[in-house]
């Protein structure tokens, strides 16, 4: 049998991944049979945004949401729950609201709703998800122009009345790079001196092979570690693939089908990128596991090379190999540098 994270890690942090609607379904046998051999955390991919749990004013859709909390408390994992307040993926009608009262019921109800519904049945929240842009600014969302820039503090306040049971997160990308760390600290500096709860800070951790940024990683970790609170990896995944926006490297102009720059791994990984991302993930892990005491969790985004979202982000349709499983669910050479860290 394939060794299994979370026994290998079970004292040093939850080992998580995504679930979006076809594993929530069971829809697949050997993924779900790995699901439960190798992960006790699990995040909701895209089931619990805003726009699928809340698609009219006044209707909701627990439907996946529940069956998701059901499975991971049948089969004893964490659930972290995600997200409540973001920027993206939000409901069509709330684009046409224009003013600001509006949207304060709609913020007050969805986060009421939501949270309250699930507490004491998940463990966490990500509660607000991606407020910043890179400069540490607060980035522009119809929180920020209608609510103002409490919003945040405000979110975490109603989620903690909703959710009292429940660990509050902030969670974001690129937060450890040192203009948007500055940013993310100061949000959560701001959240405690309101004397509202704030448990931990999800870092989510979406890198490129051979070029993760560890000592970023680890500067933030003891930063983030020092404020109090736990220090999460929420969405972690490592790209192959060039970046169509980097100029240096790609074609801006590019789509995936049949362009060699932008797919080149279209038949297969050659075995010195395999390397490579092995290479990155053992780094990482090693990393984790010296700092596993600020650590309260990992997460993968996603199960397999197959299922993940970067096969199609930034660009549609290219073939990317980000995790630590293949597309048959076979363990890659990453998982085994990964699990040596243990
Ligand atoms: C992604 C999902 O993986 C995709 O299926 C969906 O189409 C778009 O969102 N940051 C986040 C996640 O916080 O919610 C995003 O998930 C990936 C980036």
């Amino acid at each position: 049998p394939i060794p299994s994270l979370k026994e290998l890690f079970k004292n040093d942090f939850l080992i998580g991944t995504a679930m979006d609607a076809r594993q929530i379904r069971k829809e697949d046998a050997v993924a779900d049979a790995l699901i439960q051999q190798q992960f006790n955390a699990v995040t909701p991919e895209n089931c619990m945004k805003a726009e699928n749990i809340q698609p009219g004013w006044d209707t909701y859709d627990f439907d996946l949401a529940d069956q998701l909390v059901a499975y991971a408390q049948k089969n004893n994992m964490k659930v972290n729950a995600h997200t409540l307040i973001w920027h993206s993926q939000l409901p069509a009608f709330l684009h046409k609201i224009q003013d600001a009262d509006s949207v304060r019921m709609y913020f007050e109800n969805h986060i009421s709703t939501v949270a309250g519904r699930y507490d004491g049945k998940v463990y966490s929240w990500d509660v607000v998800n991606e407020a910043l842009n890179d400069d540490g600014t607060l980035r522009k969302s119809v929180f920020l122009d209608k609510l103002g820039d409490n919003y945040i503090v405000e979110a975490f306040r109603l989620a903690q009345k909703a959710a009292p049971h429940t660990k509050l997160y902030y969670n974001d990308y690129n937060i450890e790079q040192p203009a948007k760390r500055a940013g993310a600290i100061a949000i959560i500096k701001k959240i405690q001196a309101a004397g509202v709860r704030i448990d931990g800070v999800g870092i989510q951790g979406h890198w490129k092979a051979g070029a993760v940024p560890l000592k970023d990683v680890e500067e933030s970790i003891k930063t983030f570690g020092a404020l109090g609170i736990e220090v999460l990896f929420t969405e972690l995944d490592l790209t192959v693939l060039p970046n169509p926006w980097d100029h240096s490297t790609a074609d801006v102009s590019a789509t995936a089908q049949g362009n060699e720059k932008m797919n080149p791994y279209a038949t297969g990984l050659p075995d010195t990128v395999q390397q490579t991302l092995a290479k990155s993930y053992e780094d990482l892990f090693k990393l984790f596991v010296k700092y596993k005491k600020q650590i309260g969790r990992i997460t993968f985004w996603g199960v397999n090379d197959g299922q993940s979202w970067l096969n199609d982000w930034p660009i549609s349709g290219r073939t990317n190999y980000p995790l630590l499983f293949d597309r048959s669910f076979k363990p890659k050479s990453a998982f085994y540098k990964v699990i040596a860290t243990a």
